[in-house]
């Protein structure tokens, strides 16, 4: 196999190559790493963690970095890594607490002892506030051996009782000198030629969206060097566009091009399979499709699969195949 083919998305995928490792890489969220190492100098005494902001600003980024450093080489086995939109969400957390406190009872030797288990609670305020109330008592009940990181983009959707139970670290938008700062040096370290001005073009249409920046410039740089013009189309392919291209493929039948660009536009781009239904959603109405009706029960029919765990690639392919369907017939 070449060594292309043996490289998986993480390393294709720049803002994955690139995720800071050490919390002294985080950029421009100064005062929270401060703070945050003061906590880890006890981790004894460490609160749970309450991290908010808008999105591409190192929040998740941080979470990992902190169990990196204070659960040491078994860090993976000891942190749970949770997406609480999803269904699923807190009844994980149940089952897998409830699991760890039973591994951390039973320790048999000095090596084995730890410190605790941290629980990483990614989109927390997407959750109904009866999952909030049911997290409050886990997070109560597993106190001395858990850990959690609960991450949201508004705090206003968190219950009191939980933010009460932590401290709250507020994430800014990283400011423009920094944004251009860092997307420069990526282009040295990947030899791609870049002109200033599209680098200030990113940071203005990306709005302090660091993994937005980094998305758009990877994007930039397949179609040669980060030039205005290039920066613009990166722009326009990894949004809205695509997916009505994508839904345009998939009605006139072409399933298998449909689903290629479905592809790239979720695992390149990082497109959220909620964001290319609603996307979707919009563009089968401004297409004015002959079947509008059949259309709507299929993208509702999927929306309720997608809420409820499935595989999102194989639900939405199939979701395309679906359209292709009623498309042709
Ligand atoms: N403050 C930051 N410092 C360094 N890299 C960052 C920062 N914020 C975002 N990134 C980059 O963007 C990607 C996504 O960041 P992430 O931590 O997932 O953001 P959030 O959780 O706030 O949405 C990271 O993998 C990293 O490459
Ligand atoms: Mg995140």
């Amino acid at each position: 196999m070449r060594q292309a083919e043996t490289k998986n998305l993480s390393d294709l995928m720049w803002v994955e190559k690139y995720r800071p490792i050490k919390i002294d890489d985080i950029v421009n969220q100064k005062e929270i790493v401060e703070s945050l190492k003061n906590l880890m100098k006890e981790p004894a005494e460490m609160p749970h963690l309450l991290f908010t902001g808008p999105a591409g600003v190192g929040k998740t980024t941080t979470a990992l970095c902190m169990s990196r450093q204070l659960l040491g080489e078994d860090w993976k086995r000891d942190t749970l890594e949770l997406n609480a939109s999803d269904e699923r969400g807190i009844k994980m957390v149940r089952e897998r607490v409830k699991k760890f406190a039973s591994v951390f009872k039973i320790r048999t030797n000095e090596k084995d002892i730890r410190k605790f288990r941290i629980i990483i609670l990614d989109e927390a305020d997407e959750m109904t506030s009866e999952a909030q109330t049911a997290l409050r008592r886990i997070i109560e009940d597993s106190s001395e051996t858990t850990r959690f990181v609960i991450i949201c983009n508004y705090l206003s959707q968190i219950i009191e009782p939980i933010q009460s139970r932590c401290a709250i670290f507020r994430f800014k938008r990283i400011e423009k000198e920094i944004i251009e700062n860092y997307l420069k040096s990526l282009c040295k370290k990947e030899e791609i030629k870049y002109d200033d001005k599209a680098i200030s073009q990113i940071f203005e249409s990306t709005n302090g969206d660091l993994r937005h920046s980094i998305n758009v410039l990877q994007t930039a740089s397949v179609m040669g060097s980060i030039t205005h013009s290039n920066v613009l189309a990166s722009l326009g392919l990894s949004g809205k566009s695509t997916v009505n291209e994508i839904i345009k493929l998939a009605v006139s039948g072409k399933f298998n091009d449909a689903r290629i660009k479905l592809l790239e536009l979720t695992a390149v781009y990082g497109m959220s399979e909620f964001d290319f239904l609603k996307y979707a959603y919009e563009s089968v109405y401004s297409l004015k499709l002959p079947h509008p009706e059949e259309f709507a029960a299929l993208i509702a029919e999927y929306d309720y699969r997608l809420t409820h765990g499935s595989h999102p690639d194989i639900q939405l392919t199939a979701f395309l195949a679906q359209l292709s369907r009623i498309g042709t017939k």
